[in-house]
């Protein structure tokens, strides 16, 4: 892959948290406000826990594993809010409405919902199980909008709420040995901007506000790890070529504290809209919602030749 063939931005990439959204920006702003957060036992998902547990928000955490949930809830404790972690599987429709129903009786009624448990197996099509690539969508799509179904009728009886979906630029683009990933992050890209649009259908646009973010480049246990043995014998370990070593440079905070600055609702304008934490908010904002739209920014299109036009 040529990195360049995606252009280079003129403006500069932010890679930690800035002004804006620091940590001592949103101090106390989410307080009073509970957040579900899934997949928050490691990685990303636990920066966003700890984020919002900073701006004041009390937390529910959802994760295959104990362990890392209980190493989660510590950190997020030390911020003095309320901490509750759930061992379950996103997958598990029963599962999560009981989860729910805890939550609500433990913390209280859920405003922010941040969907952010993913799995990635970097394999072609034709190398991978179908149930392989089909448990990709089940997770990275079906769950977050199994849990945005079982929420909405809540956030819609109580007029607000904020839904925040952990998708990726992968979406946006075709990359080779990834395709569940790739189809099921652009799904829940459409799926976010698709969903703001019904919220206008019952004027529940902007009370509640969704988005679809991508958390840049961050190493994780899925950022930047490597291919399954079978594919790397295949078609050699593209983490030993060069571009691939630098592409993994964003701290997972960058995304925490870009969450817990859209749950404060200071980024309603950008609602519906698919965001690059590692673009500086302030920016998009100056740009302006209007502007935003008319020029289909930040959403996934098409474009055909000039003369053509996507009409209906
Ligand atoms: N790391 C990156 O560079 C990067 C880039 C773009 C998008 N993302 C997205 O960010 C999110 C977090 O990724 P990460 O890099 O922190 O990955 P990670 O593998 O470190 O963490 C994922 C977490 O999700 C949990 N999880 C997975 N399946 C689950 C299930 N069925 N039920 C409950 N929990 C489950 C895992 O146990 C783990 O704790 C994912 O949605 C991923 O697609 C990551």
């Amino acid at each position: 892959m040529d990195p360049a063939q995606f252009g280079i931005s003129t403006l500069p990439l932010q890679h930690s948290p800035y002004t804006s959204i620091s940590p001592s920006t949103l101090a106390g702003t989410n307080a009073g406000k509970v957040a579900l957060i899934t997949g928050a036992g490691q990685g990303i998902g636990a920066a966003i826990a700890q984020a919002l547990a900073q701006s004041g928000a009390a937390i529910a955490i959802l994760d295959l594993n104990v362990d890392n949930l209980l190493r989660t809830k510590q950190a997020c404790l030390s911020h003095g809010v309320k901490v509750e972690g759930f061992a379950c599987d996103v997958t598990d429709a029963e599962k999560i409405k009981e989860v729910f129903n805890q939550v609500e009786r433990q913390l209280g009624p859920i405003d922010i919902l941040v969907n952010n448990a993913g799995i990635f197996d970097q394999r072609p099509f034709i190398m991978s199980t179908f149930d392989g690539f089909w448990r990709q969508i089940e997770v990275n799509f079906k769950a977050p909008l199994m849990l945005i179904h079982e929420i909405l009728p809540h956030m819609r009886a109580r007029g607000e709420g904020c839904i925040i979906n952990i998708a990726s630029r992968s979406g946006t683009v075709d990359v080779p040995m990834t395709l569940g990933y790739v189809t099921s992050k652009a799904a829940l890209i459409r799926a976010t901007h698709t969903l703001q649009k019904e919220m206008e259908l019952d004027g529940l646009d902007p009370a509640i506000h969704i988005y679809a973010l991508h958390p840049g480049g961050v190493k994780t246990a899925m950022g930047g790890a490597a291919a399954a043995s079978d594919v790397k014998e295949k078609y050699g370990d593209i983490t030993d070529e060069e571009f691939f070593k630098h592409l993994f440079k964003d701290g997972p905070s960058l995304c925490g504290q870009t969450c817990a600055w859209l749950a404060t609702g200071r980024g309603k304008e950008l609602r519906g809209f698919f965001l690059d934490c590692r673009q500086d908010v302030a920016k998009l904002l100056e740009y302006g919602r209007e502007r935003l739209q008319k020029e289909n920014r930040n959403t996934l299109t098409v474009n055909f030749i000039e003369g053509y036009c996507n009409e209906p």
